[in-house]
C-alpha cells in the first residue's frame, strides 16, 4: 500500500494498530504506532528508511508491488534503530549492492544490528547533497542525540519536505495519515507524550538544531515524521511547539505521585492536593498512583508542571521501590526549572522521606521541605497535610494570590471521636436527613444525623452534602466507595 505525499512522493510504511510497548516495556504506546518510509521516484529512485524488522516481509513485498527493487538507485537510512531499519536485512538481500546513504555513527549502529560490513554505505555530513534528477536535490542534516548519536534528517529540494525521522514524531496510528485530518487534543497528546518521554534530556540540542536548520532559510512546505503523521497543514507549529517545550517548559501544573503500603501515604497525597487547591483556585493539581497509572502519563505531567511532589511509604526504611525507578527516570531525563518535596507516612523510621528528598536534589529539582506522617493520619495529621498544601501552593505561585476567593479551612477538630450531639427538630425528635452509608470495605457507617465531626461534618448533614474530600474515618478511603444502607440495617 502506498499513500501519495506531494509529487513523486509516496508513504510506503507499515501501521502498527496493536503495539503496546516501546524501548522494551519502558513507553506505552496506547494509541499504537506507525513505521514510516517513503519512496522518492524522480530521475533516481530513493527509499527513504525502512520499518520495523517485524514486518520485513510486507514492508519488502509492499515494495515489490510498486517498482522493481533493482530500480531503487540509494537508500537513505536516517537512524538505525530497529523500528526504522530493522528491514534491511530482508531488503539488502535482493539488492546487496544499492549505496546506503547514513551518518558515521549510523555505520557502526547499522553493522551492529544487521552485521553486514561489507554492505555500500556512503557517509554523509551535514550541508551534503545528493543529486536525484527533475532539477532535485537531497541535503542532509546530521542531528546527533536527537535522540541517538547517528541521527539525521533529509531535505528534498523543490518539494520542500523534511523527512524528520523521529523529531516532531509521535506514537500514534491512524489510518489518516496527514495531520489535518486526525482528532488534534489526541495528535498533541502524542506529541507531548513523546517529547517529553524521549526527548527532555536532548532539549538543548533540540533548540540549537532548530535553530540551525531554520538559518538556512529554506521553506518547509511539509514535516514526513517516522512515526504517526505528516505535517502539511502548518507544518511550522510542531517546530514552534519543540521549541517551546525544549525551553524549560511548565505550565501552571503541580503533580503529585506516590506509592502507599496501607493507604496512609495516599491519604497524604489526598489531604496535600486538598490543600493546594484551598488556596489556589487556579493551579491544576494531579495525583497519581504509580503502581496503579500509566508511568509515561505521570512523567507527561511531571513536564508539563511547575513543581512535583513525590510520597513513599517507608519499607525497610527506604522507599518503595516504583517511586525509586521514577526518580531513576526522572535523573536521566533532566528535567528543569522545577521545585518539588517528598512525604510519606511511617511506622518506626521515616527513611523514605529523606531519600526521595536527597534523591531529587540529584535530579535537578528546587526543593521545599517535606513532610512525614507516623502511622495512620488522624485529622490533626491530616489538617497538617493540607496546611503543608497551602504552604506550597503559596511558595510556589506563579502569580499573587491574593485576590483568590480562599476555600473554607476546617480547623482543627478533636483528635479524639467525642458524644456528638444528634440533630433534632424543635419538637426534640431526630431530623430526617436521609439515608446512611456504608463503608462498602470496612463496614464503617456515616449516619447523617450524628455526622463525622472529626472532619468538620456537622450532624445533620445529609450525604449528598458531605465534601468531596470525605474520607472512611476507619480505613481512608473516599466516598465512592460508599453505598445506602437501611438505618436498621446499619445498627
Ligand atoms: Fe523511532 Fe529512535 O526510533
Amino acid at each position: 500500500m502506498a499513500i501519495h505525499i506531494k509529487n513523486n512522493v509516496n508513504w510506503v510504511g507499515q501501521r502498527d494498530w496493536e503495539i503496546r510497548d516501546f524501548h522494551g516495556t519502558e513507553y506505552k504506546t496506547d494509541k499504537g504506532t506507525s513505521y514510516n518510509s517513503y519512496l522518492i521516484q524522480e530521475e533516481k529512485t530513493v527509499l527513504i528508511d525502512t520499518v520495523d524488522s517485524k514486518f520485513s516481509l510486507e514492508f519488502v513485498q509492499n515494495l515489490e508491488q510498486m517498482i522493481d527493487l533493482n530500480d531503487i538507485d540509494y537508500i537513505v537510512v536516517n537512524h538505525a534503530e530497529e523500528d526504522h531499519s530493522g528491514a534491511m536485512t530482508a531488503l539488502m538481500a535482493k539488492i546487496p549492492n544499492t549505496p546506503i546513504y547514513c551518518t558515521k555513527n549510523a555505520i557502526d549502529s547499522i553493522v551492529g544490528h544487521h552485521h553486514h560490513p561489507e554492505w555500500n554505505f556512503h557517509t554523509i555530513k551535514t550541508g551534503d547533497s545528493l543529486d536525484i534528477g527533475n532539477g532535485k536535490q537531497l541535503i542532509f542534516i546530521e542531528a546527533p542525540m536527537l535522540h541517538w548519536p547517528d541521527s539525521m534528517m533529509t531535505y528534498l529540494t523543490g518539494d520542500a519536505i523534511l523527512f524528520s525521522n523521529d523529531a516532531f514524531g509521535q506514537h500514534y496510528c491512524d489510518e489518516r495519515l496527514f495531520n489535518d485530518e486526525v482528532d488534534q487534543t489526541e495528535l498533541m497528546e502524542q506529541c507531548l507524550r513523546y517529547y517529553s518521554n524521549i526527548l527532555t534530556p536532548f532539549s538543548s540540542l533540540v533548540t540549537a538544531k532548530i535553530n540551525e536548520v531554520l538559518s538556512f532559510n529554506v521553506p518547509v512546505d511539509m514535516i514526513a515524521t517516522s512515526h504517526g503523521i505528516v505535517w502539511r497543514d502548518n507544518p511550522i507549529q510542531i517546530i514552534e511547539k519543540y521549541l517551546e517545550w525544549a525551553n524549560d517548559y511548565q505550565e501552571d501544573r503541580i503533580t503529585l505521585f506516590y506509592d502507599s503500603m496501607s493507604n496512609n501515604t495516599r491519604m497524604m497525597a489526598d489531604a496535600i492536593a486538598q490543600g493546594i487547591h484551598e488556596v489556589d483556585s487556579q493551579v491544576a493539581v494531579k495525583v497519581f498512583n504509580v503502581s496503579r497509572h500509566d508511568k509515561n502519563e505521570i512523567l507527561a505531567n511531571v513536564f508539563r508542571s511547575k513543581a512535583i511532589m513525590v510520597g513513599s511509604s517507608t519499607m525497610n526504611n527506604v522507599m518503595m521501590p516504583k517511586i525509586a525507578g521514577m526518580l531513576e527516570e526522572m535523573t536521566g531525563l533532566r528535567f528543569k526549572n522545577k521545585s518539588a518535596s517528598a512525604f510519606g507516612s511511617f511506622g518506626w523510621n521515616g527513611g523514605a522521606v529523606d531519600r526521595i528528598h536527597s534523591r531529587m536534589v540529584d535530579a535537578g529539582f528546587q526543593m521545599t521541605e517535606g513532610l512525614k506522617a507516623k502511622w495512620k493520619p488522624d485529622g490533626d495529621a491530616i489538617a497538617k497535610c493540607r496546611a503543608h498544601g497551602r504552604m506550597v501552593a503559596r511558595q510556589w505561585a506563579l502569580r499573587d494570590l491574593s485576590e483568590d476567593v480562599v476555600r473554607p479551612v476546617i480547623e482543627k477538630k478533636p483528635s479524639v471521636i467525642q458524644a456528638v450531639p444528634v440533630a433534632k427538630n424543635s419538637d426534640d425528635k431526630p431530623v430526617d436527613t436521609g439515608s446512611c452509608q456504608i463503608c462498602t470495605v470496612c463496614q464503617w457507617v456515616y449516619d447523617p444525623a450524628v455526622g463525622e465531626i472529626n472532619q468538620g461534618v456537622e450532624p445533620g448533614t445529609p450525604w449528598e452534602e458531605v465534601p468531596d474530600y470525605f474520607l472512611c474515618p476507619d480505613c481512608g478511603l473516599g466516598k465512592d466507595v460508599f453505598a445506602v444502607v437501611q438505618k436498621d440495617a446499619a445498627a
